[in-house]
């Protein structure tokens, strides 16, 4: 027997008034997942969680949590947790107490309540920091008591909302490293909403990318950032080169400039007018001609420490970026300024030419 998705949306959509949220989404989350959602402010996203979660009832379509359909199930009988983007701690409650809140209600023993409170307070750094209020935190520990707060009854699934949009970069790769852990060894399904994509990458076992109320593409990392499926997707995640060209004769021709590496995805007819998206790591630039390279002029060259990048005008509406490795840096690049001649080529399975 093949075990429910943890959870599967079916035709779910959700409109406030006139206005579409969501449009018409199938999605399957598999059990101990961890599934991040990407895509820009307004797409939808804390709207799809409030609707697993329970607290917005969907238009339209049907919501299944371990295989079971949740229409008719209250927020609080959901096998769930959800950390809320703008989320409030009671003020009159300490730290611990906080966390202590819903296993109280849910009357588990003092003693069990205890260590798994600490264990919770432990997991986010703030074990020595259980007597005090909210009101004596900082807004990241603030936070962290929140995220605290969400794992602390060990849900089957966990939502969290930009859960650590307050903290700065060096609690937010500590606590990113935690919560993965934590994912792995409870064992918990989590759904991830963040604006940060090197977090998703690096997190997740399979990332949607949302725009305008729809989800563009559902994939592992790898999948979304080497092989997107449309301009939106490449152009939102990383840095990618997205230029102008049209499908001639099968190949990707720039106007004004004529063809250029590329692969087509789908079924392209000629004539239309595509993107040509390629990674700025994929290119290959030299100060000297090369067999099959295309001519350019350099733009600008920015040093950010672990790799150079070039601007390169290769006419019409060509204009890439090149990420060299400080190691492949040689005398020759350096030598380079803006307005020198240099040369670029990569490989055509690296540039994807995308009607959409
Ligand atoms: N209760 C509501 N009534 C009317 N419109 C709403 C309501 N909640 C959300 N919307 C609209 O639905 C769309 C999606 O909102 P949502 O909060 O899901 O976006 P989001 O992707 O979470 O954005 P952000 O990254 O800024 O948090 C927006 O256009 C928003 O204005
Ligand atoms: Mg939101």
């Amino acid at each position: 027997m093949t075990s429910a998705p943890a959870i599967r949306l079916t035709g779910v959509t959700k409109s406030f008034g006139d206005a579409v949220a969501v449009n018409p989404l199938d999605l399957e989350i598999g059990t101990n997942e961890f599934f991040s959602i990407l895509g820009p402010s307004g797409c939808g996203k804390t709207t799809l969680m409030r609707m697993i979660a329970g607290f917005e009832t969907p238009t339209d379509g049907v919501i299944e949590l371990d295989g079971a359909p949740v229409q008719d199930v209250p927020v609080r009988k959901r096998d769930l947790n959800m950390l809320f983007q703008s989320y409030a701690l009671f003020p009159h409650l300490t730290v611990f107490d906080n966390v202590a809140f819903e296993l109280r209600s849910h009357r588990v023993a003092k003693a069990e309540l205890h260590t798994r409170v600490t264990e919770a307070l432990e997991l986010v750094r703030l074990g020595h920091l259980g007597d005090r209020k909210p009101s004596e935190l900082s807004g990241g520990q603030r936070q962290r008591v929140a995220l605290a707060r969400a794992v602390v009854g060990r849900p089957a699934v966990v939502l969290l909302d930009e859960p650590l949009g307050a903290l700065d970069l060096q609690l937010r790769k500590e606590m990113q490293i935690e919560l993965k852990r934590m994912q792995r060894e409870v064992g918990i399904t989590f759904i991830y909403v963040t604006h940060d994509q090197e977090e998703a990458l690096t997190m997740s076992d399979r990332i949607a990318v949302m725009s305008a109320g729809s989800v563009l593409q559902v994939g592992t990392p790898r999948d979304i950032y080497e092989h997107p499926a449309s301009r939106f997707v490449a152009g939102f995640i990383g840095s990618c080169n997205v230029f102008d060209a049209v499908a001639t004769v099968g190949q990707a021709a720039v106007p004004g400039l004529g063809p250029v590496p590329a692969t087509l995805i789908g079924d392209i007819p000629d004539g239309t007018p595509i993107g040509v998206a390629i990674r700025p790591e994929r290119i290959r630039i030299t100060a000297g001609a090369e067999p099959g390279a295309l001519a350019g002029t350099i733009t600008e060259m920015v040093y950010t420490g672990d790799v150079w990048r070039f601007g390169v005008d290769l006419g019409g509406a060509a204009h890439v970026v090149v990420a060299v490795p400080a190691v492949d840096l040689d005398s020759t690049l350096t030598a380079l300024s803006a307005g020198s001649p240099a040369w670029v080529s990569w490989r055509a399975e690296h540039a994807r030419g995308l009607a959409a």
